[in-house]
């Protein structure tokens, strides 16, 4: 017995000594030292023994006793205080700042108008980036092998639709959404659609093969011109300030007749001309015009009853020219060190 004494003493303290934390404390704790624990189970024995057997070995045992609690709270007092350590903060030290990720220039100037535009009333509204060749030109007057696609060649997707026809293109403008707001939500309406798009392009600094535009478009009763006219000088106003002017010249474009170019005066030398400008004064930003008739009948509304203003914003091009971006195709390179500017 006084064997099993030294042996529970000498695998008690060698297995404390390779305890690390509070959990494997308290599994010794309760294999060793508790009530129902080893030492405890052995001592119990002592009772069928002889007074002085008792005596000797109880003498010992008590001594085994107090020295592995001894032990063990001199352990635990140490692994107390090391948490304690570990679990002190100093606050007086900076924080590790996150790093932030921020918004792609286009996206910012895109909320910009988001925001005008709400202000004024207008929805926004999405459609979808892969178009039906249907949308994206034969219901904006764009039929089939009307000169007017060369203008905006895209890329085709190898599906076909039930007729068996290759139906699906990548949209070349926002355009189409024009007729899918008009079928969904019908007279009147006031919608903007934000979107990207897409032109089979040879890319250089102005010209990219995925860009994004800005549309608008309001139906009602009497939309005439000088609607067009007004809200497109009061965006101008907002975008780059209370003396911008806005010019609106004469250009052809299948779904809108009249239809013109719009020109804002360049916000950085108010129409003296600069670099930003090429010396002209006046910067492209804008296409717009009223809605052709043929476009309300294929939007599903009475071009008896209803008319209708159209525009389309450049909004890459809006995002070079207020950033001062000389090539467009950093927009999506990917490449941090221009990103980061923003
Ligand atoms: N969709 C035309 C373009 O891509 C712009 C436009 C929109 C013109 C609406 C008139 C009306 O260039």
């Amino acid at each position: 017995m006084k064997n099993k004494f030294q042996k529970i003493r000498a695998e008690f303290l060698e297995k404390l000594k390779t305890v690390s934390d509070v959990g494997g404390l308290r599994e010794l704790e309760l294999q060793y030292l508790s009530r129902k624990g080893e030492l405890s189970s052995l001592m119990h024995e002592l009772k069928d023994l002889s007074v002085d057997m008792k005596k000797e070995l109880g003498a010992l045992a008590n001594n085994i006793k107090n020295e592995l609690e001894t032990t063990f709270n001199e352990v635990k007092d140490q692994l107390d205080k090391l948490s304690v350590k570990n679990a002190l903060v100093d606050i007086t030290v900076p924080g590790v700042e996150p790093v932030h990720g921020h918004l792609n220039p286009i996206t910012i100037i895109q909320r910009e108008m988001e925001d005008i535009f709400s202000s004024l009333g207008f929805t926004i509204f999405d459609g979808p980036e892969l178009e039906s060749d249907y949308f994206n030109f034969t219901a904006l007057n764009i039929p089939p092998f009307h000169p007017a696609r060369d203008m905006q060649d895209t890329f085709y997707v190898d599906s076909k639709n039930q007729d068996g026809d290759l139906d699906l293109v990548m949209r070349t403008h926002t355009s189409p959404v024009q007729i899918r707001a008009m079928r969904k939500l019908g007279a009147p309406l006031k919608v903007v659609v934000p979107g990207r798009c897409f032109r089979n392009e040879a890319t250089d600094a102005r010209h990219e093969h995925t860009f994004y535009q800005f549309e608008g478009l309001v139906v009602g009763e009497n939309i005439n011109f000088a609607n067009l006219k007004s809200l497109l000088e009061l965006v101008g106003k907002k975008l780059f300030g209370p003396n911008t002017k806005l010019r609106m010249r004469p250009k052809f474009y299948p779904f809108v007749e009249p239809g013109n170019n719009g020109e804002y005066t360049c916000f950085l030398c108010n129409g003296q001309g600069c670099r930003v400008c090429k010396n002209t004064g006046w910067l492209e930003i804008v296409g717009g015009g009223l809605v052709h008739p043929d476009v309300l009948r294929a939007g599903g509304l009475d071009p008896e009853k209803y008319s209708g203003l159209a525009f389309g914003f450049g909004l890459t091009r809006l995002a070079m020219l207020k950033y001062g971006v000389t090539d467009v195709r950093l927009f999506n390179s990917g490449d941090l060190k221009f990103l980061e500017q923003f």
